[in-house]
């Protein structure tokens, strides 16, 4: 079955070739990314459940980008909102035959439901809690990018690790590639099951102890909309988890700073580290249109298996 569902069950090789061919899509110095005659013909569906800015524009100028036809739509704008179900969404989408359909969904596993209600290729564009896995790809493409190998490299991710999809996606790549992979938050949102997910995962709830000669410092939002108990004070949490200036001397000189977005500046950064040298938060986003362009092409035209419904 093709579609892009997780990290988890992706080859490094896949993942590598992805990487690579990402890399063939970055615009040159001072140019905008190019257009390819790639997909011409085929067309993609774009479903979101939950918010989004980043993902699903880039999945549509990645789309575009590669001269294949992309439709966008929202749950609150489709039929969803007069009580249609899930499966009959997906496949009254289906009966329209695009090549793929690009969803988010807040409950985790949705697309791996559906992947195996659908022929249709489903790319997860992250599901609940579970999976980001275009994230990932586009979090290492950047981290690559700086010269560095992600073998030996150590990652600290900071923040609310327990419904961070984006942490889970990075820790099943960074572990493929042999990284160090630090996990660091306050411990009601560090669950110590997370240590047995990959090989090189640790655990810390000490913000100092984590970035301490840190290679790449991935600082997570709180995700208030996920959780169920009080939250933390904003500012509370940006004094014992909130990243600044004064964090950075105990890194590797050359550290960098990356965050997914969207960012809650005072939260969980201080503007001064977000605008600081060290972030590369807009390489990420960047990156995440020529990341999309390598997944669309090895899914829609066939070149990869880009991973399997559990
Ligand atoms: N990083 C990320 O998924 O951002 P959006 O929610 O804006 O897509």
């Amino acid at each position: 079955m093709n579609g892009l569902l997780g990290i988890e069950n992706l080859t490094r090789e896949e993942v590598q070739a992805i990487l690579d061919r990402a890399r063939d899509f970055q615009p040159g110095e001072g140019h905008g990314f190019r257009r390819f005659d790639l997909l011409r013909g085929r067309m993609v569906v774009n479903l979101f459940f939950e918010a989004s800015t980043r993902t699903r524009t880039s999945f549509e100028i990645a789309a575009k980008r590669l001269g294949a036809d992309a439709v966008s739509i929202t749950a609150q704008a489709s039929s969803v909102a007069k009580g249609e179900s899930l499966v009959d969404t997906l496949n009254t989408l289906a009966a329209m035959r695009p090549d793929a359909i690009i969803m988010r969904h807040a409950a985790s596993g949705a697309p791996h439901f559906l992947q195996r209600h659908l022929e249709t290729p489903i790319i997860n564009a992250g599901d609940g809690t579970h999976e980001h896995p275009t994230q990932a790809l586009l979090d290492a493409r950047t981290i690559l990018d700086r010269g560095a190998k992600l073998e030996g490299l150590r990652v600290a991710i900071i923040g609310d690790i327990a419904h961070s999809r984006v942490a889970r996606s990075n820790v099943y790549l960074l572990s493929k590639f042999g990284a160090d992979i630090v996990l660091c938050g306050p411990a009601s949102l560090l669950p110590p099951e997370l240590k047995q997910m990959a090989p090189g995962v640790t655990l810390t709830t000490d913000m100092n102890e984590a970035i301490r000669d840190a290679d790449v410092i991935m600082m997570l939002r709180v995700q208030l909309e996920r959780q169920h108990e009080a939250a933390f004070p904003a500012s509370e949490y940006f004094q014992f988890y909130g990243l600044r200036l004064e964090h950075l001397d105990t890194a590797r000189p050359d550290v960098i700073v990356m965050h997914p977005g969207p960012i809650n500046r005072g939260r969980e950064i201080s503007s001064e580290v977000a605008d600081s040298q060290r972030s590369v938060i807009l390489t990420q986003v960047e990156n995440g249109i020529s990341v999309r362009m390598a997944v669309l092409e090895s899914v829609l035209g066939g070149k990869i298996n880009a991973g399997t419904a559990h």
